[in-house]
């Protein structure tokens, strides 16, 4: 009884100077999730599970790995071999950005399926779309620390993209790497960004991204407003506290999560090749090119679409139009809430053409990601080219289709 008294009385000196219990009950106790959240509305917390785990075993590794030209190879064997559960740190990093990817591809397209992005939760959209540039990002920069050759040559193609761009793209390649050529100045430059500059960016877009979520409320499966109907306190009657009821029912999934993670991470750190690649058990050389240059798995579809273009168009080489099909498939993300003239947020109330385009866009995603993966042949890239034009149909035609089409009656309240 005394503890809980001297328990109120500290928290009720620093309510008065912090809003700390204010917040609280805002952002948790009394924050009104809807009632019929799903398999999908799992990945956000998932999302922010790995973040906080990125962040920890990130910098555990910096404390012994050496970011240096010379260095950094044998440094990561170190922490391999020497470290005390280095191994097992480097793992959870290395596993963990893939399983970023694999969570932050499947909590946008839970955004795409349910009009997520729509009137009022643009911002929420925008900012987890920096948040998606600045995760590539940050993947980019740390796939080359470990100075392993595949990652060196695969950095030396895409800094080097940059140089097809007119007039100054040659001296924006020669700013990116700090030198003619990939090297320890680059090494030394993507380490910082990756442990100081682009986190910091990223911890702050998350907590943006929060903000704006819990300013206008999370959507859900129905696409229902759920602020409609309120109880006489004015608490919405499809809508649950966060804090009890989410936090417990996001629990499970964090512990199924982890289950299934320490399984690859245990067993199958390397993915099948696809997390860590045999050619980057190799130290980076300069005068040794990979038979096989390919990006890590969660780039291969924009890779794919880059490669896409084989033909120069207007007096522009095919290189520089890939560039600008790769950029333009990430920059027409961004304005996916202004493409969406649907009079109806979900997918389940939406008419056939956009379940069509959606299903569609998904697939072309898929193959395209698989495509990257593999050497071009005439096949591969005439396939590539026809996914590509059905990944931009979605978009380019979505405030066509979304408007012509008949949509279903949405319900008034959460169907459960
Ligand atoms: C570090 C990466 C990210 C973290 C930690 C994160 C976290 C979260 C969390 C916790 C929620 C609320 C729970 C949920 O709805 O699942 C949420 C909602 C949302 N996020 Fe993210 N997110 C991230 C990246 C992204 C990206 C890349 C996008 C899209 C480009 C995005 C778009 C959205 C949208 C639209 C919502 C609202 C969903 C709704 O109410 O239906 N997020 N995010």
């Amino acid at each position: 009884m005394a503890a809980a008294n001297a328990f109120k009385n500290i928290m009720t000196w620093i309510d008065d100077r912090l809003p700390v219990t204010e917040t609280y009950e805002k952002h948790m106790s009394k924050y009104y999730a809807p009632k019929n959240f799903n398999f999908w509305y799992y990945f956000g917390v998932l999302a922010t599970v790995v973040l906080a785990m990125q962040l920890l075993t990130g910098l555990w590794l910096t404390m012994s790995y050496n970011p240096t030209g010379e260095g950094a190879f044998a440094s990561i064997e170190y922490i391999m071999r020497d470290v005390e559960y280095g191994w097992l740190i480097r793992y959870l990093h290395s596993t963990g950005a893939s399983a970023f990817f694999v969570i932050v591809y499947a909590h946008m397209f839970r955004g795409m399926m349910y009009g997520s992005y729509q009137k009022p939760r643009e911002l929420i959209w925008l900012f987890g779309m920096a948040i998606y540039l600045l995760l590539m990002t940050e993947g980019f920069l740390g796939y080359l620390l470990p100075w392993g050759n595949l990652a060196y040559w695969a950095a030396q193609v895409i800094v080097s993209l940059a140089s097809v761009i007119p007039v100054v793209g040659e001296d924006i390649a020669i700013w990116v790497r700090g030198d003619y050529l990939m090297s320890g100045v680059t090494l030394n430059r993507f380490f910082a960004l990756h442990v100081f500059a682009v986190p910091l960016m990223l911890i702050g877009l998350v907590v943006l991204h929060f903000l704006a979520l819990h300013e206008v409320g999370s959507n859900n499966p129905d696409g229902v407003d759920i602020k409609k109907y309120k109880d006489a306190e004015g608490r919405p009657l499809d809508g649950i506290p966060f804090h009890p009821y989410y936090t417990v029912h996001d629990l499970v999934a964090i512990v199924v999560f982890l289950f299934i993670f320490s399984i690859v991470v245990f067993f199958f750190p390397e993915g099948g090749g696809y997390f860590l690649e045999a050619p980057n058990f190799e130290m980076a050389d300069p005068l040794k090119t990979p038979d096989h240059i390919v990006p890590v798995w969660y780039f291969t579809p924009f890779y794919a679409m880059l490669r896409a273009v084989t033909f120069p168009l207007f007096g522009l080489e095919a290189k520089l139009w890939g560039l600008v099909i790769m950029a333009g498939a990430i920059a027409i993300l961004f304005v996916l809430p202004w493409l969406d003239r649907s009079p109806v947020k979900s997918i389940r109330y939406k008419g056939l053409a956009s379940k069509i385009f959606l299903g569609l866009f998904a697939i072309s995603f898929l193959v395209l990601g698989y495509l990257g993966t593999v050497p071009p042949t005439p096949g591969v890239t005439a396939l590539a080219q026809a996914c590509t034009a059905i990944y931009f149909a979605y978009f380019l035609l979505m405030p066509w289709y979304t408007r012509a089409e008949k949509t279903k009656p949405v319900p008034e309240r959460v169907t459960g």
